[in-house]
């Protein structure tokens, strides 16, 4: 032992003699006056532990490091340049970057990290570039990038995110540029991008998204390589978008009213898509150049108008004519207008012979039928899928390239599905059977589909499910049956998806939930369950059993209370919809089995008459989302404990605005909150806004709660002994709290009521809440 210790310590004293740098690790390569190390290719298992603690630039591409543990860069503070691709890292486990401060640029591409945990990245607090790409992540916890205040640009392309959940990127406050290219995206959370008012430009190409994000902040979009057939109005609504990239996405039509909220696009590419015509676009009126290389299309009248229209805006065109047979191959920026002509008089455009009943009939032809199934892009690997949608099919078409990636087969007549109803379709990813009539699925109906990732049976007529229906679907993550009449709870069918994620109930005819439904065991992972639009009047203590649960759904059922019992199973629950139930009263503690995780909470157009300020006990500062909308509520709890609140909607309740109010009126002007509330009475106040109501200035200045504490500012009044936080998990002493301004999420932020600030009357005021 000794001997080793003396070996180690004279082999560290004869390198740093040998460097000018000081001590360099004998895999490394160390340049004393750049203050770089690279230890390139060396198999490390772990990273080397005398590398001189005054390295600014560390190389340690292609190793084999596997773990990145709490502190692996303890020893090295300086860093500014981190570098650790091809380093066969599978996990970075929280806090592996904490000594980290000065780092700008991390790279970490290819390696094998599937999840980003909460605080993977805490400490970068200088980041300006994080490469992510060619990993597995599949995961993105909340709060992962949450420390990352400076990142400019965050590359993930490449990885397996099959889903971005609301607010991913909280926290990347200077974020200008995400690149999401090459995943299997097919569902955005509609907040997935909320926050990021810096970012400019988004690439979201070669992914499997049927819809346009809210991007409202981004300049330059690229959506190329979704599979989209169809943009109709509006789909795209991006008021500072310039460049949009839509190409490679098996587009056959194009609404002329698409873009029409994207008044600022200049650029708009098109190319390789199914096009055979397409109209003038209204909306961009600074479009110069739209691309539409690669399209099928047909140099008839039918296209005069977009061409009239490119020349008199000067829209430079891209792309060849592909027929009629005369005009194939020319560029279409070459062609005249008057060349664009149709030989038959069904097929001329309405504009030219407005009174002929049989031209105002006419209209393009439209793209050739798809009567079987067909590779819509076959030369393109990237976009792989196959529709026969709404071709009163009764039976599942044969014969889909092994390859097919998305399979539409909505609006068909299935009725049944037997058994193996999909052989040869292992690669399929999603699966649409929406609208289909089906009545059945035979046990093992999917069987074969080892890679089916989203299963939509959304509005068919089920009315049960077979034990074994999701035989052989062990992936299978978003599963949509709303719309379905099934009577329980398919808890059992469910039990055979360990996977399951997102799960879709709503408009069924469920009536009760028991525990034997969904317990964790059944599906470990579920983390959103959608049950609105059923009759439940029921819930049973440990139906709702889930350890991870965050998100609930009871909307329109029949629910006579808050079934406070059974929320004491999803103790991760972070939003619950209650709105449009029966529930005229919400007892006491109501949420205090969820009140540590609950952010968002809806009881809109319930009927309730009360809810007493003992109801919310436990809610506090995590609270984000409170709606109460339409309700009979006279007065309100005190909600000053609600100290993290963004969204508030008193709106549509009767409320009465007496000198009982003043609190909630006070809370009001503090909050920087737009809180819209009305009166209800008395009757002459009827509809007069909380915030208008000046009667309350004549109030006593002693109203209620005589136990309350003084403060009003942020600045305590001397009669107040010291300005105390409130405990925000309880509502039993609302004591003082600062004035806050909240920043909004959806709506731009008030300020602080600077230039109407509360009276000093009201400020002496012994029992202001605030
Ligand atoms: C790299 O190291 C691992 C474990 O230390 C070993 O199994 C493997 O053979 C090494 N590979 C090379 C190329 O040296
Ligand atoms: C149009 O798209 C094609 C294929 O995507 C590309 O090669 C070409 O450069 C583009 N042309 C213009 C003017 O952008
Ligand atoms: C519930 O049903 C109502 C009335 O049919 C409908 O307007 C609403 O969109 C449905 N909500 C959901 C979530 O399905
Ligand atoms: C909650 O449910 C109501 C009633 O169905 C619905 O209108 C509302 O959009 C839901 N809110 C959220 C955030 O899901």
């Amino acid at each position: 032992m000794q001997f080793h210790h003396i070996w180690v310590f004279l082999l560290v004293l004869i390198q740093s003699s040998l460097t000018e740098a000081g001590k360099c690790p004998k895999e490394c390569n160390c340049d004393g006056t750049k203050l770089s190390v690279t230890c390139i290719s060396k198999n490390l298992t772990e990273i080397p532990a005398t590398i001189d603690e005054i390295t600014v630039k560390l190389d340690l591409r292609n190793n084999n490091l596997q773990l990145l543990s709490r502190g692996a860069f303890v020893h090295t503070p300086y860093l500014t340049h981190l570098n650790l691709q091809r380093c066969n890292i599978v996990k970075v486990k929280e806090g592996a970057f904490r000594t980290l401060g000065r780092v700008t640029s991390l790279n970490l591409a290819y390696n094998k990290i599937d999840i980003l945990y909460q605080e993977s990245f805490d400490g970068l607090s200088s980041l300006k570039e994080l490469i992510l790409d060619h990993n597995r992540i599949e995961e993105i916890q909340p709060g992962a990038f949450m420390q990352l205040g400076f990142l400019n640009m965050l590359t993930l392309t490449h990885n397996q995110l099959v889903y971005i959940p609301n607010m991913a990127f909280q926290g990347l406050q200077s974020i200008k540029w995400l690149r999401l290219s090459h995943n299997s995206l097919n569902n955005l959370a509609p907040e997935a991008f909320a926050g990021l008012f810096t970012l400019n430009r988004v690439s979201l190409d070669h992914n499997e998204l049927q819809f346009f994000p809210t991007l409202r902040e981004v300049t330059r979009l690229d959506m190329s390589h979704n599979p989209m057939i169809y943009l109709g109005e509006e789909s795209v609504s991006m008021a500072k978008l310039t460049h949009l990239h839509l190409n490679h996405m098996s587009l056959q039509d194009l609404s002329d009213q698409a873009l029409s909220g994207a008044p600022l696009l200049s650029h708009l590419d098109l190319s390789h898509n199914q096009l055979r015509y397409l109209e003038p676009l209204s909306g961009p009126k600074q479009l110069s150049s739209l691309n539409l290389t690669g399209n099928p299309l047909y140099c008839n009248c039918f296209m005069r108008p977009l061409k009239q229209w490119a020349r008199a805006g000067s829209v430079r065109l891209a792309g060849a004519c592909a027929g009629p047979p005369h005009l194939s191959d020319e560029p279409l920026q070459a062609v005249a207008p008057a060349d664009l002509r149709c030989r038959s008089r069904t097929e001329a455009p309405k504009e030219e012979d407005e009174n002929d009943d049989e031209a105002l009939k006419s209209s393009p032809p439209a793209t050739p039928g798809i009567n079987e199934p067909r590779h819509l892009n076959p030369p393109q690997s990237e976009a792989q899928h196959a529709t026969c949608e709404g071709r009163g099919l009764t039976r599942i078409p044969r014969g889909f390239p092994a390859k097919t990636q998305l399979l539409d087969l909505r609006s068909n007549h299935f009725h049944h599905l037997p058994a193996n109803s999909f052989p040869g379709a292992g690669q399929v990813v999603s699966l649409h059977l929406e609208f289909c009539k089906i009545r059945e699925i035979e046990a093992g109906a999917f069987q074969a589909m080892k890679d089916l990732v989203y299963l939509y049976l959304s509005d068919n007529d089920l009315t049960t499910l077979e034990r074994r229906a999701f035989a052989g679907v062990p992936k299978l993550t978003y599963l949509h049956l709303e719309g379905n009449r099934l009577a329980r709870f398919p808890g059992s069918a469910l039990s055979l998806l360990p996977n399951l994620f997102v799960l879709h109930l709503e408009r069924n005819a469920i009536s009760k939930l028991e525990p034997s439904g969904l317990p964790s065991s059944v599906t470990p992972k579920l983390r959103e369950l959608y049950l609105s639009n059923n009759t439940i009047t029921m819930i049973n203590k440990g139906a709702l059993d889930s350890a991870l649960l965050g998100t609930l759904h009871l909307d329109s059922n029949q629910l006579m209370e808050v079934p406070t019992h059974a929320l004491s199973g999803a103790p991760n629950l972070e939003e619950l919809n209650l709105s449009r139930n029966l529930i005229s009263w919400v007892g006491p503690k109501a949420f205090q089995p969820i009140s540590q995780s609950l952010k968002r909470l809806y009881m809109d157009q319930m009927g309730i008459k009360k809810v007493p300020q003992d109801a919310l006990l436990g809610l506090g500062a995590g609270l984000r989302a409170l709606t109460v909308r339409g309700n009979k509520l006279k007065e309100l709890p005190d909600l000053s404990p609600l100290t993290g609140l963004e969204v508030v909607d008193l709106q549509d309740n009767p409320l009465e605005c007496d000198c009982l109010l003043m609190p909630l009126r006070r809370w009001m002007e503090n909050v920087g909150l737009e809180v819209i509330a009305t009166c209800g009475h008395p009757p002459e106040l009827r509809g007069k806004k909380v915030k208008d109501f000046q009667v309350f200035t004549s109030c006593p200045e002693e109203v209620s709660r005589p136990e309350e504490e003084v403060m009003v500012t942020s600045r305590p009044l001397k009669k107040t002994p010291k300005l105390k936080k409130p405990k925000p998990s309880s509502l039993k002493s609302p004591k003082a709290r600062p004035t806050k301004t909240k920043v909004k999420v959806n709506k731009p932020a008030k300020k602080q009521p600077a230039k109407k600030p509360v009276t000093p009357k009201l400020s002496k005021n012994k029992n202001t809440l605030y």
